[in-house]
């Protein structure tokens, strides 16, 4: 057993390299270096036999590890849709970690549980859903699509007398799924956990911006569940969820929403219009990871119908303190063991307010729109509506977007990924990261805009 003193010195370490990494993380390269990546090839090694000292081990995993990382957390990666974790959750994420709490049930972790319930009650205020949803911290938006579906599931077929969570879908009543030609990839996914099928599904057309056509959308003849999305992933544009709801209400079919970043422009007062009429939905899925710049992993569900949502997760075991008058957070939750989530969650919010969120979530629509303005004025297409945080450029042709887009990931100045939107190749900007400053998308768009000039000449 490791001795008090040794504890001091390897967290005291731990927590000397982690601070130098992040402050190392606005002047690095984004991308790691070829040689570093080469060099994280030093872990493949057979299983050791004997034990290392654990201030070794720690030192080769920051000596070799850390040069191999991308800079996801720096202020200039604009990958994918991804946070970059404000230091207060990190460092509530390293407390919690050291309480190593398993948050299944209330009676035997009452910190965590009770910050999970009020980090709950503040998102459903701040993101404008109804106050007596319940809400389920999972890893991230794909598994809280597929817990707000698993809710669906167990309702819309409870309403067609089908008792799908004791007796399956073998023999089941037909439940209509409609989706759009733009749903994310992780929402088919969750149907096909969930037993309804990939492709056994009805899809909305949309429009120019990836929205549903609400005057196209599909008859809702029986059962049915409806898959909408609030921030398409490539153009951040929004279904037109109030209108979808208003058609699907008479039918009593069940709306989902998929948030995992543009509902956070409900916390804005100058975005919120985005999100109109979002409440009146049934589900709602959102990630912590993503704007609200949390840790990984950390998502949120929330379902209105609580009952829906225990019904379809709950279980009852005699050893487990199951039969309680507190929230147990495992009711809510595809797991039962499970990290306490809720806690970074609580202290982003915490730490910014309803001020700072709704400031956070502006300044980087402001970037994205810095960047769009910028790279129309130097000449190059922008393919989408710019409405959030999410700009697409086109260079040219495919080859010269992809050489370009190839060009600035080794340059490391900045990072962006390659998309297709409806047939052209682009390169996607998706600017998520609390600690992005105008003078980064200046650093950012001088490296774009040379290495632009440079492939098309
Ligand atoms: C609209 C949408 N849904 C779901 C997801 C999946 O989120 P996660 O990777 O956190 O599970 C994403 C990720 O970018 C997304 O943009």
């Amino acid at each position: 057993m490791a001795k008090k003193s040794d504890i001091q010195t390897l967290l005291n370490d731990a927590a000397r390299r982690g601070i130098a990494y992040r402050e190392g993380a606005p002047t690095r390269r984004v991308a790691p270096s070829a040689s570093a990546v080469q060099d994280a090839q030093q872990f493949v090694e057979p299983l050791p036999d004997c034990g290392s000292n654990d201030r070794d081990v720690l030192a080769m995993l920051d000596r070799v590890g850390s040069p191999a990382t991308v800079s996801m957390v720096g202020p200039r990666y604009f990958g994918f849709v991804i946070g970059g974790s404000l230091p207060v959750t990190v460092a509530s994420n390293w407390l919690s970690t050291a309480w190593d709490q398993n948050v299944g049930m209330h009676e035997v972790t009452p910190a965590a549980a009770i910050l999970e319930r009020v980090a709950m009650d503040w998102l459903l205020e701040l993101l404008g859903l109804p106050k007596d949803s319940a809400a389920a911290f999972v890893t991230g938006a794909t598994v809280a699509n597929f817990t707000a579906l698993a809710a669906a599931r167990n309702r819309v077929f409870a309403d067609a007398g089908w008792n799908v969570e004791a007796d399956g879908l073998t023999g089941a009543p037909p439940v209509k799924i409609i989706v759009s030609e733009e749903t994310h990839p992780t929402v088919f996914k969750s149907l096909g956990m969930l037993g309804f099928g990939r492709n056994r599904v009805v899809r909305a057309p949309v429009d120019a911006q990836g929205r549903i056509d609400a005057n196209r959308f599909p008859a809702m003849d029986g059962p049915s569940i409806i898959c909408t999305q609030a921030g398409n992933v490539n153009t951040g544009a929004f279904d037109p969820v109030a209108e979808i709801c208003a058609l699907a209400k008479p039918k009593n079919a069940w709306v989902h929403v998929d948030g995992a970043f543009g509902l956070w422009a409900a916390a804005s007062p100058g975005r919120s219009h985005l999100c109109e009429g979002i409440a009146a939905a049934d589900s709602w899925a959102t990630d912590a990871h993503k704007w609200l710049n949390v840790p990984y992993d950390s998502g949120i569900a929330f379902v209105r119908d609580a009952g829906a949502l225990q019904s379809a997760m709950a279980i009852k075991a005699d050893y487990l303190m199951t039969e309680t008058e507190f929230r147990n957070p495992s009711d809510f939750t595809p797991e039962l063991s499970r990290r306490a989530r809720g806690v970074d969650v609580w202290a982003a919010l915490k730490s910014l307010g309803r001020q700072g969120i709704a400031d956070m979530i502006d300044r980087c629509c402001s970037h994205a729109r810095q960047f769009a303005d910028a790279l129309t004025s130097a000449g190059y297409e922008i393919l989408n509506d710019v409405v959030l945080n999410q700009v697409l450029v086109s260079f040219g042709d495919d080859a010269t977007n992809r050489r370009i887009i190839a060009r600035i990931q080794e340059d490391g100045t900045c990072w962006c990924g390659v998309t297709v939107w409806q047939q052209k190749t682009a390169m996607r900007i998706s600017v998520c990261n609390w600690s992005t400053t105008v003078d980064d998308v200046d650093q950012s768009l001088d490296a774009i805009l040379a290495i632009a000039k440079r492939e098309t000449a």
